[in-house]
């Protein structure tokens, strides 16, 4: 936001909107007020979404699933009709994505967000290398995109290094990327560590959605090919189970290896690699 832009309000009922080209997994809102965000500014942050409707009509709302579902940002539409905000809804057993996943055009969710600390897309990157894991999370592409118009709009390329099963389809084919995005798929964990390796020199910025698991693989290979691996370089989105959103319920905390805890709501979840390498 520019200074002097009137701040997004805090809490606000998102109406269900069908765009043809939404992801599957994606949940689109229509907002009620005109946002100053850019899609770089929100990428990586979350909102939470209540899983109930909000009715106009009768202020009555079904309590039956209480907490709140936080789901990341996947893009932000501006059209003659107003703004959209983008979601990225897991298909997996949780019976609040389950119930936010038959939501009907019109109805409206309540909303508090965007949250976190998202991605920092730095003013001098010029190469992003985006890192997806699609064998372990369809979404993970999906989460990256906002960061991709923008670093095309300034003159800057994009490549994509992304894991899909060995026995899958091409995962990154079901995201619609731009054409000058250079993508390279790997099926197994040698030959993305060969991509990684081979693009890593080229980067000036590295974003992450990786399991947590591959971190050290990462910090190690940064290291290995650029000698060190600097604050700024590379951030990785953590997922971590949020519920409060403001720090207070420790639901979100994860270890950092020197000892102790952070916690991913206020502090992440995208963090730079170097808290944890
Ligand atoms: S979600 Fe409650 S402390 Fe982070």
């Amino acid at each position: 936001m520019k200074p002097g832009d009137p701040p997004a309000p805090w809490g606000w009922a998102g109406e269900v909107c069908v765009r043809p080209e939404a992801l599957p997994g994606e949940l689109a809102l229509r907002l009620p007020f005109a946002p100053r965000w850019r899609a770089e500014q929100i990428a990586g942050c979350f909102v939470l979404v209540r899983c109930s409707v909000e009715s106009t009509a009768t202020r009555t709302l079904d309590w039956g699933l209480y907490r709140r579902r936080a789901l990341a940002v996947t893009g932000v539409h501006a059209d003659a009709e107003g703004t959209e905000l983008r979601l990225w809804l897991p298909q997996d057993p949780d019976p609040g994505h389950g119930w936010l996943a038959r939501v009907a055009p019109g109805d409206r969710l309540h909303c508090l967000g965007p949250w976190g600390r998202g991605y920092r897309l730095h003013e001098q990157t010029r190469h992003l290398l985006l890192l997806a894991h699609l064998a372990a999370d369809p979404g993970a592409l999906a989460r990256l995109l906002p960061l991709v118009n923008p670093t095309l709009d300034r003159g800057g390329r994009v490549a994509v290094v992304a894991r899909v099963a060995g026995d899958g389809p091409g995962g990154p084919l079901q995201v619609p990327l731009p054409i000058p995005v250079e993508v390279r798929v790997a099926v197994d964990e040698e030959e993305w560590l060969g991509h990684l390796e081979e693009t890593l020199a080229w980067a000036d910025q590295v974003c992450g959605e990786m399991p947590m698991a591959a971190w050290g693989a990462v910090a190690e290979t940064v290291r290995r090919v650029r000698f060190r691996l600097d604050e700024g370089f590379c951030q990785m989105r953590v997922a971590a189970e949020m519920v409060c959103g403001t720090g207070g319920c420790l639901a979100c905390v994860v270890s950092l290896p020197r000892g102790g805890f952070t916690r991913a709501c206020v502090h992440g979840p995208v963090f730079d690699l170097t808290w944890f390498a």
